[in-house]
């Protein structure tokens, strides 16, 4: 049986002569099992019509950003999240610069903006437009935001031009799917392992309306519980304060300073794997005074401060339930390896992801990532920059195969 039975794929056509071969896409995803939504780019439906994509496929087609009934209906955000996957056929240029570089005036790239899918491209276009640098930079940032790119082949074009730009058959990007998404969930490689993460900052309170914090968002710590409870973990989040939903399927435990996150952490033990992502605060305020600190004369008062736990070290140093695999983060702005490579020794964990985060890296807040993994033994590895999602994917690959049991 196909991985693709009972999947959900939404098919985005894109505006090219190719447009007709994804009609015999639908049909091909469907004969394997899966239902197929299409959502057509004006420029598709110069080729073909949405009545021939819903007459295929069995649902209705959508071509509309602001269509009223639409909305009232389904609506593009629940578009983007309703599928086990996005296939993009074809995937022309423009629709390429435009996932590349976020732009989302219609609704096929408004669904693709917004959806946190597997999505799988098949580009077609004229050669020249293949290989201009224009679409080869858009595809690289594709690749490297973990979009899955099938073809194009070369071959003779409808603009009797010779090379690369012809759209995939219909078979091979349903089977690109398959593997697509047999990598993804196919095998679950963290099925019944319980995997903790810390997550965000954390607020060290001075007085009730005053806080210390730093500038973490969470982003990371949040996209590596989301890829390991798909990876088929069960999950614990320890959050600090941040502004992102839950991830689904994860269980969040809110906290707020670094001594809750350590009390909240301690309590989810056992966990085969602990990640601690947070920017956990090193010092809070001595004094906690519950009122609030007034202006006055004698100027601004002292602010005292005193550490607070290592909740990583505390926890790799425990001897009766230390997870089996203890992961830090280094958060660096300077010497970014020589730091990590110390910290590893001083906190006492399996490995460190190392990054760079002065401000000149964008990555405190930002969505893109460039880590260096280092392990016990020394060994280091630096990864390309990613999307953080492609990161938290990848790591969490790396975890279930040095947890993998023979
Ligand atoms: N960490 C922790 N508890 C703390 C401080 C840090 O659990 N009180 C964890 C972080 O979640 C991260 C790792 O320790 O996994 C390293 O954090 P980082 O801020 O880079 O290091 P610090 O311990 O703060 O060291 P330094 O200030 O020297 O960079």
């Amino acid at each position: 049986m196909s991985i693709l039975a009972e999947k959900r794929v939404l098919l985005v056509i894109g505006g090219g002569i190719a447009a007709y071969k994804s009609l015999d896409l639908i049909r091909r995803l469907r004969e394997r099992g899966a239902s197929v939504r299409c959502v057509l780019t004006q420029g598709a439906q110069e080729f073909v019509t949405p009545l021939a994509a819903a007459s295929l496929s069995g649902q209705r087609a959508h071509t509309d950003l602001f269509d009223r009934a639409d909305e009232a209906d389904i609506g593009h955000i629940k578009l983007a999240r309703d599928a086990d996957a996005v296939v993009v056929a074809p995937a022309t240029a423009n629709i390429m610069a435009r996932m590349a570089g976020g732009h989302a005036p219609d609704l096929a790239s408004t669904v693709l903006l917004a959806t946190t899918l597997p999505i799988l491209i098949a580009p077609a276009m004229n050669v020249r437009m293949w290989l201009h640098p224009a679409t080869q930079r858009s595809l690289t940032l594709l690749k490297s935001d973990g979009v899955a790119v099938v073809g194009p082949g070369v071959g003779r074009m409808a603009e009797a031009e010779t090379g690369p730009g012809r759209m995939t058959e219909p078979d091979e990007i349903a089977d690109a799917l398959e593997a697509l998404l047999a990598g993804r969930d196919g095998g679950k490689p963290l099925a019944g392992r319980h995997l903790l993460v810390t997550s965000g900052p954390t607020h060290e309170p001075i007085d009730p309306v005053r806080y210390l914090a730093n500038r973490s968002s969470g982003k990371q710590g949040h996209a590596i519980a989301a890829a390991a409870a798909a990876a088929g973990a069960r999950v614990t989040l320890v959050s600090g304060p941040v502004t992102l939903p839950d991830p689904p399927g994860v269980t969040v435990v809110r906290i707020e300073t670094a001594r809750e996150m350590l009390a909240a952490v301690e309590a989810a033990l056992p966990a085969d794997i602990a990640v601690f992502a947070a920017a956990v605060a090193d010092w809070r305020p001595a004094t906690l005074t519950d009122e609030k600190i007034k202006k006055g004369p004698e100027g601004p008062p002292p602010l005292a401060l005193t550490e607070n736990p290592d909740i990583l070290a505390t926890i790799a140093r425990r001897t009766a339930d230390r997870p089996p695999l203890v992961v830090g983060f280094a958060a660096e702005t300077t010497d970014v390896i020589a730091h990590a490579r110390a910290k590893i020794a001083r906190k006492g964990c399996d490995l460190i992801v190392a990054n760079d985060v002065s401000a000149a890296s964008g990555v405190m807040g930002g969505d893109r990532n460039t880590v260096h993994l280092i392990g016990r033994d020394g060994s280091l590895e630096t990864w390309p920059t990613l999307a953080k999602d492609a990161v938290a994917r990848r790591l969490v690959a790396r975890l279930a195969e040095m947890t993998a049991t023979p």
